[in-house]
């Protein structure tokens, strides 16, 4: 039996890290909405150990979150982070106030009593930096209780109950600016609750395609490709789940990469056997986009047009019941994050928050949990080719906001030539295994130049490349200056319509990796 660890989510929007550090460790975890958990889930044998998870409400407030007591007498080892520890301490006795002195982001916090929780994480007169998020804290700890460790702001930031295995963390140890964090859920997952670490990737590809076939049943599955790593892998899946029941649609909007097309089309073709449709939608998408400026405008429009498209498609299909999509976790806390009751949109994702709010067709995103890394490790697994799964992320919307402003035939094409270039050189010099992500952008601002004598009036290229570990967070490459000069060379004398080539040096926070 796969040993297992419940997350009971309580809506921090980092408990899915929560899950996937849990899965780095070789365990298997399952994120539980706090109002779906049963006594019988928790009962199961399989289960060695509950997360309480952050959540943005206060204990006090009227209708926020709870859970029953009972999972305090399972005799299964509980761990509580933030809004979790502020539950349980009020539920055993101890008393929560708000905050005088809310905090946010990294502090220090220093051992006050040794604990399993902490070993070899804390030392003695050794504080370490964490990263906190709260504006409740304990201030009476409950009786059965006691403190294993403490802030200048927060007394009570770690708290334990041995003999029931119960701990608690002010703190996140999920977020990698807690130093030691790994090491304190590691503590948690292999020593207080002795879970062994058999899970790993062929075990999850083997339960996603089980999920696939339990949800999907005999109907049908159209699975939107974009050339990207996340679809090729989602269809891969489907495809071994339902067999010839999947359809795939490659819709070529006309802002796709260099030779995009035709990849995937071998891919597919060649390589897996599977069904794939190609449907050239470019004019429809070039026309929509006419006069739009704005970003959150064009994504939406892109997002609606792609769905009609899906759907068009399933009608004369028949009998097709679920539009599949490689969506992933980074994709859906982007698109949908919330902070208290409010909405913070940061970025629309095509295949997240530009779908319309009515569609015929059910989604399936059977990898909405996972990080981009995990889901190459996946591809790897599923024997899809390395050129594909080592490829740099590729948006849903493309070219499309990559070339600011308002989209045009000619500057998509000026932009795809550009990219070819950049991409081509970074390969030749064997960086580009080393980075996250590169891509060309045209601004729709012209410049002065001067070539052959002549007077140039053109438009600017950014060069972006980062790195970065899941997307969430970027540095920008440092590329050596003699090959910037060689890309700014190259761009300006092959690909007319530019004639200015620039690199931007901004990290993420606080720009965003792409333009739009
Ligand atoms: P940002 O620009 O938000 O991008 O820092 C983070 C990562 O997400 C990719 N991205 C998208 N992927 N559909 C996608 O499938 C989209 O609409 C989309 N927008 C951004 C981006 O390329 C980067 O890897």
């Amino acid at each position: 039996m796969t040993e297992s660890i419940i997350i009971i989510d309580f809506g921090s929007q980092v408990t899915k890290l929560i899950a996937r550090r849990i899965r780095e460790f070789g365990v298997f975890s399952q994120i539980v909405p706090f109002d779906k958990v049963t006594r019988k889930l928790l009962s199961n044998n399989s289960v060695k150990g509950i997360i309480l998870s952050g959540g943005p409400k206060s204990v006090h407030e009227k209708n926020s979150p709870k859970i029953d007591d009972y999972i305090y007498e399972l005799e299964i080892p509980i761990l509580g982070i933030c809004y979790g520890l502020q539950l349980i301490a009020k539920q055993f006795g101890g008393k929560i106030i708000p905050s005088t002195d809310r905090e946010f982001g990294k502090t220090k916090i220093k051992l006050t009593k040794k604990s399993p929780l902490l070993e070899n994480v804390l030392f003695p007169n050794k504080p370490v930096q964490v990263w906190m998020s709260h504006s409740d804290k304990i201030s009476v700890i409950p009786d059965s209780f006691e403190k294993i460790a403490s802030s200048d702001n927060c007394e009570f930031a770690a708290i334990q109950n041995q003999k029931k295995k119960i701990y608690c963390v002010q703190f996140h140890p999920e977020v990698i600016h807690t130093i030691g964090g790994k090491k304190i859920l590691k503590n948690f997952i292999r020593n207080i609750c002795v879970c062994s670490a058999k899970w790993n990737m062929k075990f999850f590809k083997k339960k996603i395609i089980e999920d696939i076939k339990m949800q999907v049943g005999k109907d049908k599955v159209i699975c939107g490709l974009s050339g990207g790593v996340d679809s090729t892998v989602t269809a891969t899946l489907i495809h071994k789940a339902i067999k010839n029941n999947l359809v795939c649609v490659f819709v070529d909007t006309g802002f796709m990469r260099s030779g995009e097309r035709k990849q995937i089309q071998e891919l597919f073709n060649k390589n897996f056997q599977i069904k794939l449709k190609v449907i050239d939608s470019s004019k429809i998408f070039f026309e929509k986009l006419k006069g739009v400026k704005d970003p959150e405008i064009k994504r939406k429009i892109i997002g609606k047009e792609f769905i009609k498209i899906f759907e068009n498609f399933a009608l004369q299909q028949k009998n097709i019941k679920y539009l599949a999509q490689g969506t992933l976790y980074p994709d859906v806390i982007e698109s949908k994050s919330k902070i208290g009751n409010t909405n913070v949109i940061i970025k629309s994702h095509h295949n997240v928050g530009g779908l319309p709010k009515k569609m015929k067709l059910k989604l399936l995103e059977p990898l909405k949990e996972l990080f981009k890394d995990e889901v190459r490790e996946l591809g790897r697994k599923l024997n899809i080719p390395k050129t594909f799964t080592n490829r740099h992320p590729f948006p849903g919307p493309g070219l499309a906001i990559r070339l600011l402003g308002e989209v045009n035939q000619k500057d998509i094409s000026i932009l795809r030539n550009a990219d070819k270039i950049f991409i081509q050189l970074i390969k030749d010099e064997g960086l580009y295994d080393e980075i996250w992500q590169a891509f060309c952008v045209l601004l729709p601002v012209k410049t002065v130049g001067v070539m052959g004598d002549k007077r140039t009036y053109e438009k600017i290229c950014i060069l972006r490349a980062v790195t970065s570990l899941d997307g969430m967070t970027a540095e920008a490459y440092k590329f050596k200056n003699h090959f910037l000069e060689k890309c700014a060379s190259e761009i300006v004398n092959k690909v007319p319509g530019i004639n200015r080539v620039c690199y931007d040096y901004t990290s993420k926070p606080p720009g965003t990796i792409e333009y739009e």
